[in-house]
């Protein structure tokens, strides 16, 4: 399992709901990456895609309490309904958000796939800092990359300490 998010100066994520930047090239990794295979997010995420849909040809797995069982997505009420779900998986599977879902998920993320945004977005949510965490490491980033005005760079940071699934 693997997490990916892109984040702003400060490990911000969102404001208010929403991401905060626009990114084309992020986004074709980000659909590149994930396309055919399972995506694992919160209920906000989910909430905040255009008309609450999951995203096309990938398995979509929702953690929340408060949604109703749904046709287009799978719907898990707990830490052990996820856990479930996810071993029933077949394909790689990526923690897409949002805050709450990755400080959960991550101990368990074999690495982290990193989109650092050179910019301040005014963050409300956050990722936790990795150049804090000594069980990161940053293994690999690729020179910069202008998208839509910002300078963009991707990180990949390997957990040296995964947790396995219980
Ligand atoms: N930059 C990025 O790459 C990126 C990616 C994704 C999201 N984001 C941003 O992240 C922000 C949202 O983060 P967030 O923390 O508010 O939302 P979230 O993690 O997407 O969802 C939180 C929700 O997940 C459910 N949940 C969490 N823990 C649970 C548990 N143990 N059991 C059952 N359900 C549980 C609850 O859903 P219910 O309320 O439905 O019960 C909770 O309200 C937004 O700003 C979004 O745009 C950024």
């Amino acid at each position: 399992m693997k997490a990916i998010v892109h984040v702003d100066k400060n490990w911000g994520i969102g404001r208010g709901n929403a991401l905060m930047f626009r990114l084309p090239e992020d986004m074709k990794f980000f659909k590149q990456t994930t396309t055919g295979n399972v995506v694992v997010m919160g209920g906000n995420t989910l909430r905040s895609f255009p008309g609450g849909r999951p995203l096309k040809d990938r398995k979509n797995i929702v953690l929340s309490r408060a949604m109703e069982e749904r046709e287009d997505c799978t719907v898990v009420r707990s830490e052990a309904q996820l856990f479930a779900a996810i071993k029933d998986s077949a394909g790689e599977v990526y923690v897409i958000g949002g805050e709450s879902i990755y400080t959960l998920l991550l101990p368990y993320c074999e690495a982290a796939l990193v989109t650092k945004v050179m910019a301040d977005g005014g963050a409300d949510a956050f990722f936790p800092n990795l150049d804090g965490d000594a069980s990161f490491v940053l293994e690999s980033r690729s020179a910069p990359v202008q998208t839509n005005g910002y300078t963009i760079e991707f990180c990949t940071y390997k957990n040296t300490c995964v947790r396995p699934l219980p």
